[in-house]
């Protein structure tokens, strides 16, 4: 299967507006999709953010299996430097998690004559503006979503002696795991004209079979999907769904999307498509590839020198004259 690649435009001026706004930043705040904690990171973020102290928030809880959710929030906190909370849209008042999180991951900064200055990142759809509109209410988000502004940075005022600054654009990771590329495309990251849905359809019910077969057999009424390949599984969904195309054939586009879209309504339960140490696993493989892919592209690029050097150029003082 093809590596999904996508790229939302404002790439550069993002990746220019956080390098400016780093240098005057406590904390960064990397909004991440509880579904898929792994893949929905940007591995970019850390070179840029420099090692600042950082407030992982799983957001979209509400759509995430409970348990696993757990387990990523202990795998962030493990780490130096990094604290790990979950959140959903649901909750009226997030603010005050957030403050609190931030004022442990930099104790020496608060008060008006040294602000706490935090930076907000995510990838697309991750739901930074449905965030950012529950912080600073309705009123101060329509004003930001005028043409023009949205351009700008914006500075959210938390608390009198708490900010936090937007980036305008994405931040958009480089795919180097395939199953991440499938995953963001199954959550609605990736925008739809650039993905295949019956790839990622048959990728994401592979997932499903593998961790939530009881699911599928109860919204599909199936019996023991284990025992489908992803293609009969897809076939049986079509068909137990009325997506068939004249002659009874089982329309496999439909069936995908169908597939696709209850996934994200949640119509198959609270799931989450990764553990961290799946996701470990499918990361050390990428870059493995990667990295074969890399010393292929060197090679034939020496190559090419070489072979440009033997060629034998003209002595230019037998040129025409
Ligand atoms: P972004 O700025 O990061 O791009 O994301 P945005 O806030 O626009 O949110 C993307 C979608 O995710 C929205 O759905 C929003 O309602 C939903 N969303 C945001 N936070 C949460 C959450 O905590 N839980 C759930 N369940 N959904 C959340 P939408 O408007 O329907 O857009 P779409 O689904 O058509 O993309």
């Amino acid at each position: 299967m093809a590596m999904i690649q996508w790229f939302p435009g404002h790439m550069h001026l993002t990746q220019k507006a956080i390098a400016e706004r780093i240098k005057a930043i406590d904390v960064v705040i990397e909004l991440l999709d509880a579904r898929l904690p792994g893949s929905s990171a940007n591995p970019m973020l850390a070179t840029l953010t420099q090692g600042k102290p950082t407030l992982k928030v799983l957001n979209k809880q509400d759509l995430a299996e409970p348990e696993r959710t757990s387990a990523w929030l202990a795998h962030f906190n493990a780490q130096p430097d990094t604290r790990a909370l979950a959140l959903d849209a649901s909750m009226a008042a997030p603010a005050k998690a957030l403050i609190k999180a931030c004022h442990e991951l930099a104790p020496t900064r608060g008060g008006m004559a040294k602000p706490m200055r935090v930076l907000i990142c995510g990838i697309p759809n991750v739901g930074k503006s449905t965030l950012i509109n529950t912080l600073v209410g309705k009123r101060a988000a329509k004003t930001g979503d005028e043409a023009g502004v949205t351009k700008l940075e914006q500075r959210i005022v938390l608390a009198p002696d708490f900010y936090l600054y937007d980036t305008p654009g994405m931040l958009w990771p480089r795919i180097i795991v395939a199953k991440s590329g499938y995953n963001l495309a199954a959550s609605g990251a990736v925008g739809r004209n650039a993905f295949d849905e019956q790839e990622v359809a048959l990728e994401l019910l592979d997932t499903l079979k593998t961790h939530y077969p009881q699911r599928l057999q109860a919204r599909y009424k199936l019996d023991d999907v284990a025992q489908m390949t992803d293609e009969q599984l897809l076939k049986a969904i079509g068909a137990k769904r009325g997506a068939l195309r004249s002659g009874q054939h089982i329309d496999m586009q439909k069936a995908a999307e169908i597939a696709i879209y209850d996934f994200r309504a949640n119509a198959l339960g609270r799931i989450t498509l990764e553990s961290p140490e799946e996701f470990a696993q499918w990361l050390a493989a990428g870059q493995t590839l990667d990295a074969e892919r890399q010393l292929k592209k060197d090679a034939i690029e020496l190559d090419r020198k070489i072979r440009f050097k033997q060629i034998p150029r003209p002595d230019r003082r037998d040129g025409p004259c």
